[in-house]
């Protein structure tokens, strides 16, 4: 099973919509979570990326994200990120449902964009409510190593879902909307092991769709895919789009 054979499904089934995670940026050369040598198999999530730890001792987790924002702001999307901005534009995708905070799906020209576990574009006050910009607190940054609040003081935090917090009701309300109504779910990059988000997938299913799957390694709904193809989330979708130049998606069961 390869890029044809998912490019004809694509084709087949729309609309489609995309659901990515860590695994479609780290050909940017940002890592995962759960592989061997992803983020939490060196920081352990509860000190570092939960609501209570940020509370608790906010210098701390902003110890772990002032390299990581960094970081994130130099990245550059990857091929992964570019085909499915092209995939969007060629007419046969609907959304990009995004657990990645990176920004790196809209710097690629996807457009639809749905941040269900929020992102690096702002900071938050959780004094005063102040919002501040990713370039601020960049800049507040350099002189300190956790921004404080231009306006009380106290320090900011990141606009990124922390374990143990809400998803942004919108983002995720718009998400189970697109999941619902899509005839393929295409997951690119996720081990799908975090709810709400790993939920997505079943309610495609549970409305008749169908699930395909591009990830290197196992993800926890492997027996519910449609297609399933283990490997480079760059290289497969760059094979998808190639074999999609030109073609047109049948229109979908509904427009007939
Ligand atoms: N191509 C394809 N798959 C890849 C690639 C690649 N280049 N690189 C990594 N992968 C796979 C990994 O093998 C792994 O199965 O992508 C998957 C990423 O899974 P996770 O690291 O669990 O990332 P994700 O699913 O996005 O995590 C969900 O968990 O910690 C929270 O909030 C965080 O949004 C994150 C959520």
């Amino acid at each position: 099973m390869g890029a044809r054979e998912l490019a004809e499904l694509i084709l087949e089934r729309q609309p489609c919509v995309a659901l990515t995670g860590a695994g479609v940026s780290t050909e940017s050369g940002i890592p995962d979570f759960r592989s061997p040598t992803g983020i939490w198999a060196r920081f352990d999530p509860l000190e570092y990326g939960s609501i209570e730890a940020f509370r608790a001792d906010p210098r701390k987790v902003w110890s772990f994200y002032k390299p990581r924002v960094a970081m994130l702001a130099e990245a550059e999307p990857n091929q992964a990120h570019l085909t499915l901005a092209e995939l969007e534009q060629l007419g046969v995708l609907e959304a990009v449902v995004t657990q990645n905070i990176d920004l790196l799906h809209e710097r690629a020209g996807s457009r639809e964009v749905v941040e269900v576990h929020g992102s690096i574009r702002s900071s938050t006050c959780p004094g005063c409510g102040e919002r501040v910009a990713l370039a601020d607190v960049l800049e507040l940054l350099r002189e300190a190593d956790a921004p404080a609040c231009p306006d009380c003081g106290e320090i900011l935090k990141p606009d990124v879902v922390f374990f143990g917090e809400l998803l942004p009701p919108s983002a995720i309300d718009r998400a189970f909307e697109l999941a619902r109504r899509a005839r393929l779910l295409l997951v690119v990059g996720s081990a799908l092991e975090v709810h709400p988000v790993a939920g997505l997938p079943l309610e495609t299913i549970a409305a008749g769709g169908d699930l395909a799957i591009v990830n290197r390694g196992p993800t926890a709904l492997n027996d519910r895919a449609a297609l399933r193809i283990d490997g480079s989330a760059g290289e497969v979708l760059a094979g998808v789009a190639e074999a999609l130049r030109g073609e047109q998606p049948q229109q979908p069961e509904h427009a007939r």
